[in-house]
């Protein structure tokens, strides 16, 4: 499982583009693909031929509220492997309602927890801003794609960005690997030699080898509501997107097991299986109202060859708060951002078992 924001404050640098056409790519290389539409512009589920005005069901249905169902309620069938969770305008007011409300950031986390393990790859169009939505999309993120076009703005923006994305993974723990993407490149300008050598400073290694050169082709597959493969095989477009997913591809095993994103409450053959990790803790704890919360009754983690700690236990149907207490210290679990508040101050971390 890969989720993969694709992300610049910047607008017109080819996000929905790349959405648009490694999702296709991938689901044709048969892995299966949600692509989350999270711009309210909603380039994205137009781009895929979405009436947009005339939906039943909206990522807004997840941050208004009625998240709980999940993101697969709203996912909508594009292609065999391939499906889409449209935007509509409305999502623009999610920054209002939502603001001062706890968790706010985690509302798409909490959206897609449970059925991040249907897809191969997620892979989220994120909107021309660093908003809520944008935060929201790198929480749930453990690679982000960012696009840079040629243009004299290129780079404008981009050390905050990358100021965020930082501060999340430290916040989170987790891991956000990114990776610039050149696009809209027209090789024959010497200023495009010039910012992808400034890029080249900033990101090193990490820019993809692939470039995307300007085509037309990209923008009359755009108008036709097509990805570009659809529209000509063979031509620039084509080829460079289909380049950008093997390289995306080729990175799979590298990735899946690098990050220890897949961390939180998960149930196996019927037992929930708590995990956490910290390589320098020496005892870690689980307490929960499963346990009373009583002190003789804590359960004693065993930690992995991954310095992952681990326990499974057999819970009844129903919803439980619960803490870890690491060398004596009481924590919420960093990998699950559903909580439960008991009381004013104090709130634990929260596991529905069904
Ligand atoms: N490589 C390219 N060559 C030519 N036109 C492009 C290219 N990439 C994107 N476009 C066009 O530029 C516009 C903005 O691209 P888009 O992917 O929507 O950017 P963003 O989502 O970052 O705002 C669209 O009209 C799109 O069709
Ligand atoms: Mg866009």
């Amino acid at each position: 499982m890969r989720t993969i924001a694709i992300v610049n404050q910047k607008g017109g640098c080819g996000k929905t583009t790349t959405a648009i056409n490694l999702s296709a790519n991938l689901s044709n290389a048969d892995r299966k693909v949600l692509l989350i539409d999270l711009d309210p512009q909603a380039h994205s589920s137009i781009g895929l031929n979405i009436n947009v005005n005339d939906l039943d069901k909206s990522v807004y249905d997840i941050f208004s509220g009625s998240f709980r169902k999940g993101i697969d309620n709203v996912a909508v069938p594009i292609e065999e492997n391939f499906y889409l969770a449209p935007s509509e305008l409305i999502l623009s007011a999610v920054e209002q309602e939502l603001s001062g409300k706890l968790g706010r950031e985690n509302v798409l986390l909490n959206g897609i927890q449970r059925m991040r393990e249907n897809f191969d790859y997620i892979i989220i169009d994120c909107p021309p801003s660093l908003g809520l939505l944008t935060i929201n999309a790198l929480r749930v993120t453990n690679e982000a794609i960012i696009p840079i076009d040629m243009s004299s703005f290129a780079l404008h923006g981009v050390s905050q960005l990358m100021e965020i994305i930082n501060t999340i993974k430290v916040e989170t723990k987790h891991e956000i690997k990114t990776k610039a993407l050149l696009t809209n490149i027209n090789p024959r300008t010497k200023f495009a030699g010039e910012i992808s050598g400034k890029v080249k400073e900033i990101f090193g290694e990490n820019v993809y080898n692939t470039v995307i050169h300007r085509t037309v082709k990209l923008k009359e597959a755009a108008n036709l509501k097509i990805p570009v493969n659809k529209y000509c095989k063979n031509c620039r477009g084509a080829i460079d997107y289909q380049l950008l997913t093997d390289e995306v591809l080729l990175s799979e095993k590298e990735i899946t097991e690098k990050v220890p994103f897949e961390l939180g409450p998960k149930k196996v053959n019927g037992k929930i299986v708590f995990q956490y990790f910290d390589p320098d803790a020496k005892l870690v704890q689980l307490a929960g109202d499963f346990t009373n919360w009583e002190e003789n009754k804590n359960i004693n983690l065993i930690k992995n060859e991954n310095n992952i700690w681990e326990t499974s236990l057999e819970i009844e149907p129903g919803s439980y708060g619960y803490k870890f207490i690491v060398d004596g210290k009481w924590v919420k679990d960093p990998f699950n951002p559903e909580e439960k508040i008991e009381a004013v101050g104090i709130v634990n971390s929260q596991i529905y078992v069904e």
